[in-house]
């Protein structure tokens, strides 16, 4: 690389991923085909339209790509279309809702401090501002249930046109199907953001909202789905010509998002991302993806019992799916910015997070949010979720002390060693 600066900063990044541990739930390591992808000559090239339907020449390999990237997405999830076009998950969002809601319109997503996402319209986002959002939450947050009475009370009352499920901090299953048939009654439109967990659905690990009456699949697709940062609208329904505008109704809702992401929303397609897309739902059709999936589970709840043990209280005292939320104010008297700094300096990567009805401020919040899909990509299994929570324990018992600090930093990168990142 001719930039030495950016170049030495890639080198960089590089090293503290090797030699750190990635407990950031939303994160992975790709394939190296798949940063091939991203780094290929299609980032050249301008899209705008749909395979077959473009308003530029020369598209004889853009439309071979974004065709493979749909068919494979279409198979893994189960789905009658795929928009690969979203540029990330929050755009993915946005067009999600402006296919089916009207500006004012009511959305009914999950609390915001039960686990539900800054994009289900937390007041300082653009979704908020043009639609109305009501909320559902747990019922206990013990067990983590939902309080799908509370949800039907809401959806009677308010007339959602749209119902959300999904969040990026929950770490428990949702009842699709009790939320559809509540959709039902109101007439509203069934979509579910699973930026977090479409990997697992995607390896069988988990229910696809799309057989038990969704309408509509969000995600992103990094995160456990292990491919480049991107988004993605999966949907159910009759699938039309996207210059056209349908009739609105339900089932045209694949040309209804279609049109939406574009002309609606954004412009010309990111080529190399979709060709690195493609490459990802490849190696999620393949059995070793289905393990992988597996593995990120039993590992999560492994990771669960091993922090419980050592007196982590837990959000909903466990976890069914990647995830685990720990309310270490309770646990230790601390907050979580200062769990996460310590545990940064020992190479263990994670966030600090709210907690259901925080006592403390956002910046500062009582829990930590952590995760299994990268470290499973590196090969780590169950026996080795007991070290990983003793580094946990260790670091926070010796806050402030560097020298302890320092010398479970190399424990953390001589164990890396084993573990490398794709290659
Ligand atoms: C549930 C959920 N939806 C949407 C997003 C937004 O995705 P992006 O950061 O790619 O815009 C995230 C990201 O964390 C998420 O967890």
């Amino acid at each position: 690389m001719k930039d030495k600066l950016i170049e030495g900063l890639i080198k960089a990044e590089e090293k503290r991923q090797r030699e750190g541990l990635e407990l950031i739930p939303s994160e992975n390591y790709v394939s190296q085909d798949v940063l091939a992808a991203m780094g290929s000559v299609f980032t050249n090239k301008y899209s705008e339209g749909f395979p077959g339907k473009r308003y530029y020449g020369g598209q004889e390999n853009t439309d071979q790509v974004e065709q493979l990237a749909i068919d494979r997405a279409k198979k893994l999830f189960g789905s009658d279309h795929a928009n690969v076009q979203p540029h990330a998950g929050a755009p993915a969002n946005i067009a999600s809702y402006a296919a089916w809601a009207d500006p004012g319109d009511t959305i009914l997503g999950m609390d915001l401090s039960h686990g539900g996402h800054l994009t289900h319209g937390h007041p300082v986002t653009l979704a908020a501002k043009i639609w109305r959002f009501v909320r559902y939450g747990m019922k206990d947050v013990e067990t983590g249930e939902i309080d799908y009475e509370q949800l039907r009370e809401v959806a009677l009352k308010e007339k959602p046109k749209i119902i959300l499920a999904g969040f990026s901090a929950y770490p428990r299953e949702l009842d699709y199907a009790k939320m559809a048939a509540i959709g039902k009654e109101v007439n509203a439109v069934m979509m579910a953001d699973m930026a977090h967990i479409a990997g697992l659905i995607a390896g069988g690990v988990l229910a696809n909202p799309f057989d038990h009456g969704f309408h509509v699949i969000l995600t992103t697709t990094h995160k456990t789905l292990r491919g480049p940062r991107g988004g993605m609208i999966l949907s159910k329904g009759k699938v039309g010509n996207p210059l056209k505008a349908p009739e609105k109704t339900i089932e045209n809702l694949p040309t209804l998002i279609d049109r939406t992401v574009f002309p609606g929303f954004q412009g010309g397609p990111l080529m190399n991302m979709i060709a690195a897309k493609a490459v990802a739902f490849g190696e999620a059709q393949q059995p070793e993806f289905r393990e992988y999936a597996k593995q990120i589970v039993k590992n999560a709840k492994k990771l669960a019992d091993e922090l419980m043990k050592r007196g982590f209280k837990l959000i909903t005292n466990g976890t069914d799916n990647h995830l685990i939320l720990a309310d270490v104010h309770t646990s230790f008297g601390i907050d979580g910015k200062i769990v996460e700094e310590t545990l940064d300096k020992i190479g263990l990567t994670l966030n600090k997070n709210a907690i259901p009805d925080d006592p403390l401020p956002p910046f500062r919040p009582s829990g930590i949010r952590l995760g299994t899909p990268a470290m499973t990509t590196r090969g780590l299994k169950e026996e080795h979720m007991g070290l990983i929570a003793d580094w946990m324990l260790q670091a926070i018992q010796a806050r402030g002390d560097d020298k302890k600090l320092n010398t479970l930093n190399n424990e953390v990168k001589e164990f890396c060693q084993a573990f490398p990142l794709p290659t």
